[in-house]
C-alpha cells in the first residue's frame, strides 16, 4: 500500500545511518502512552523508545526487572498508534534475551507483530550476540544496550557508572557485529563512549555517556520533571511538570471546595 501524501515518512534504520554519516546528532526519548507518544513525535525526535523503564516511572516499581512481555506489548501498541513519523523501538523485557535465540526471536516477533513498532532494543553483553544475530536474521531491527544494564542492577551492585573499557568496547562491538543498527551506551565514562563511537560502524546513543555519542536518549519523565524520585545527575530538566500538575490539582480542589467550579459557562443545560 502506498502511504498517502499527507502521511509523514517514517524514520528508518537507513535514516539513522545517514544521520551518523553527516554527524547529525540523533534524539530518542521514552514514551509509554498515547499523549506522550504524540508529543514526542510532534517534537520531531528520531526515535521514541517504549522502555522497560515503564515499570519504574509509570508503575512505581523499584527496578525495570518486573516489566513483562505483555506489558511491553500493551504500551508499545499504544505508542505505535500515536507515533506516525519517528521510529518506535520497544524494549525486550528481562530475561527474554537470556533464554536462547529461539525464545528471543519469538518474543521479538510478537513485539513487532502486536505493537506495530519498527525495532526492538535489548540489554546485553557480548554473550547475547547470538541472540541479536538471530533476531536480526528474522528481519527485525535490533538496538543494542550496553554499559549500565538496569536489568542486571543486582549483579552490577546498583545503578552505577560502568568503567571496564575493554569489556565495554567488546560488548558494543559484539552488538554491532551481530547486526544491531544502533547501540545505547548507558552510564559510561565520556572517553570510553567516545572511543566506542569512533570504533563502531553504527550510531551510538548515549545516556550518561557524554556528548561524543552519535545521539542522546532520556527518560521523558526525567526530562519534563515528572519523575517522583531524584533524577540522575546526567539529566537536564526542561520543565517542571510535577509542579505544574500539583498546582493545577490544588487550585481545582480549592475551587470545588469554594463552589467556584463549575462556573456558569462550564455547566451543561
Ligand atoms: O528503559 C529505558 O527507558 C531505557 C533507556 C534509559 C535507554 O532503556
Amino acid at each position: 500500500m502506498t502511504p498517502s501524501p499527507s502521511t509523514p515518512r517514517r524514520v528508518t534504520v537507513l535514516d539513522l545511518a545517514s544521520a551518523r554519516a553527516v554527524r547529525r546528532p540523533l534524539s530518542m526519548v521514552t514514551a509509554y502512552d498515547w499523549p506522550t507518544g504524540r508529543l514526542a513525535d510532534e517534537a520531531g525526535v528520531d526515535c521514541v523508545l517504549v522502555g522497560d523503564s515503564v515499570a519504574m516511572v509509570v508503575a512505581g516499581r523499584s527496578s525495570t526487572i518486573p516489566a513483562t512481555l505483555d506489558q511491553m506489548i500493551y504500551h508499545g501498541e499504544i505508542v505505535s498508534r500515536a507515533v506516525s513519523r519517528a521510529m518506535v523501538v520497544v524494549d525486550l523485557p528481562f530475561p527474554l534475551q537470556h533464554l536462547g535465540v529461539r525464545t528471543a526471536v519469538k518474543a521479538a516477533a510478537r513485539v513487532l507483530k502486536e505493537t506495530g513498532c519498527q525495532a526492538v532494543k535489548l540489554e546485553g553483553t557480548a554473550g547475547q550476540a547470538d541472540v541479536i544475530a538471530g533476531i536480526v536474521g528474522a528481519g527485525i531491527p535490533v538496538m543494542g544496550h550496553v554499559g549500565l544494564r538496569p536489568q542486571a542492577v543486582h549483579q552490577l551492585g546498583g545503578y552505577r557508572m560502568q568503567r571496564d573499557e575493554e569489556r565495554l568496547l567488546a560488548d558494543a562491538r559484539a552488538a554491532a557485529d551481530a547486526g544491531a543498527f544502533a547501540v545505547v551506551l548507558e552510564c559510561i565514562p565520556r572517553t570510553v563512549a567516545a572511543a566506542i563511537t569512533a570504533d563502531l560502524p553504527v550510531p551510538t546513543i548515549g545516556i550518561g555517556a557524554g556528548p561524543e555519542c552519535d545521539g542522546q536518549v532520556l527518560v521523558m519523565h526525567d526530562l519534563v520533571g515528572l519523575s517522583p524520585d531524584r533524577v540522575p545527575k546526567f539529566v537536564r530538566g526542561y520543565a517542571d511538570a510535577k509542579a505544574t500538575i500539583a498546582d493545577a490539582l490544588a487550585r481545582w480542589r480549592k475551587d470545588v471546595e469554594q463552589r467556584a467550579f463549575p462556573g456558569p459557562g462550564e455547566t451543561l443545560g
